[in-house]
């Protein structure tokens, strides 16, 4: 803190909602601004015994006196946002900023029926067609819809006036840096770039205000759609290792793969990343299950974290144990 990014180094699904939701509550997070595509994102929340998968709302909603804000970069679909709104209960902190462009339901249907659907896997959520229509400046934007009136605020102000405040601001990035539009598997990627410089931009901070950006790295690599992944396993091996997992928001299996150095190493370059957060060594590691010391891990786990630091030349700061905001191994100073 006291501005920090988190962002994730694969393809996306690391576990970016754990780490954010813990270090919102931890570091007592005064404002949160969501960045990223739009509600592609799925962002699996385990808080009071209670699974939320959020695809809008910033995953820092467990913290219950934070400022919840979407940056102008961010596509909005309303129904999916007042939906998560009214799940979580947040109507009084979530703002949206008025020049978010939303999603219709054609570009969902475009999404859906199109040659994208088909070739790159998309996750059907209208993203892709939304931000075609906002590059061709035909999108319509959060100021244009009365219903969401009511959330609007000017979103990059807020976030500026905070970090001039020193107040502890956190910047939610989705996706993943090889899902990005400009350093991914083109054309296996998302509508827009989605390293930390971008989050930056979709919130409307500069560089020179992040202290910290985080890299969200699992212990296994998994990418749901078409495209490259190095080390593929078939679906028998994967489930066998505990590495399947299934979509949140398609609902599709996630392709699974071992950690890939290369990817890591790459991605802490193009983030600049400071730190990173391990996930998901219990998968890997079930004896370390739970565990909330690094003296807690394993043998084997503490050495592939030793082996990752001394890959990627990047302290692992953060290490997720399980599902829970408490699972988690925290060795920030
Ligand atoms: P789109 O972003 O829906 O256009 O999908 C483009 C590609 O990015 C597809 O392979 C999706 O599965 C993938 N993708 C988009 N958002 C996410 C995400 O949040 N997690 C994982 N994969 C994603
Ligand atoms: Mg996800």
């Amino acid at each position: 803190m006291p501005c920090t990014v988190v962002v994730c180094g694969f393809f996306g699904d690391t576990g970016k909602g754990k780490v954010i939701s813990y270090l919102s509550i931890k570091d007592k997070v005064a404002v949160t601004a969501r960045a990223g595509v739009g509600p592609n994102a799925g962002h699996t929340v385990v808080h009071k015994g209670k699974e939320y998968k959020l695809r809008m709302l910033p995953s820092a909603f467990v913290s219950d006196k934070c400022r919840l804000l979407i940056g102008p970069g961010v596509l909005v679909n309303p129904e999916t946002l007042l939906y998560e709104v009214q799940l979580t209960k947040s109507e009084d902190r979530v703002r949206v900023d008025p020049q978010c462009a939303i999603i219709e339901p054609r570009h969902v249907k475009t999404d859906k029926m199109g040659a994208l659907a088909e070739k790159i896997r998309t996750t059907g959520s209208g993203s892709g067609p939304c931000n075609a229509e906002r590059a061709l400046r035909t999108a319509r934007l959060a100021r244009d819809f009365p219903k969401l009136e009511k959330f609007l605020t000017d979103v990059p102000l807020e976030v500026n006036e905070a970090i001039e405040e020193g107040k502890n601001v956190l910047i939610e990035g989705t996706q993943g840096t090889y899902l990005s539009l400009f350093h991914g598997t083109y054309p296996y990627c998302t509508s827009k770039d989605v390293t930390a410089s971008a989050a930056c931009s979709d919130v409307g901070i500069g560089p020179t205000k992040v202290d910290d950006v985080i890299l969200v790295l699992k212990a296994y690599t998994t990418r749901v759609g078409a495209g490259p992944l190095d080390g593929e396993l078939s679906w028998e091996e994967a489930e066998k290792r505990g590495w399947a997992e299934i979509a949140t928001v398609t609902g599709r299996r996630r392709r699974a793969a071992p950690f890939n150095y290369n990817l890591a190493k790459r991605a802490v370059m193009l983030n600049g990343a400071t730190e990173v957060a391990l996930t998901k060594i219990d998968i890997l590691f079930p004896e370390s299950k739970g565990a909330k010391t690094f003296e807690a891990l394993s043998q084997p786990a503490r050495e592939f974290i030793r082996n990752v630091e001394s890959k990627i030349k990047v302290p692992v700061t953060l290490v997720g144990s399980g599902p829970g905001v408490w699972e988690i191994v925290d060795r920030r100073d």
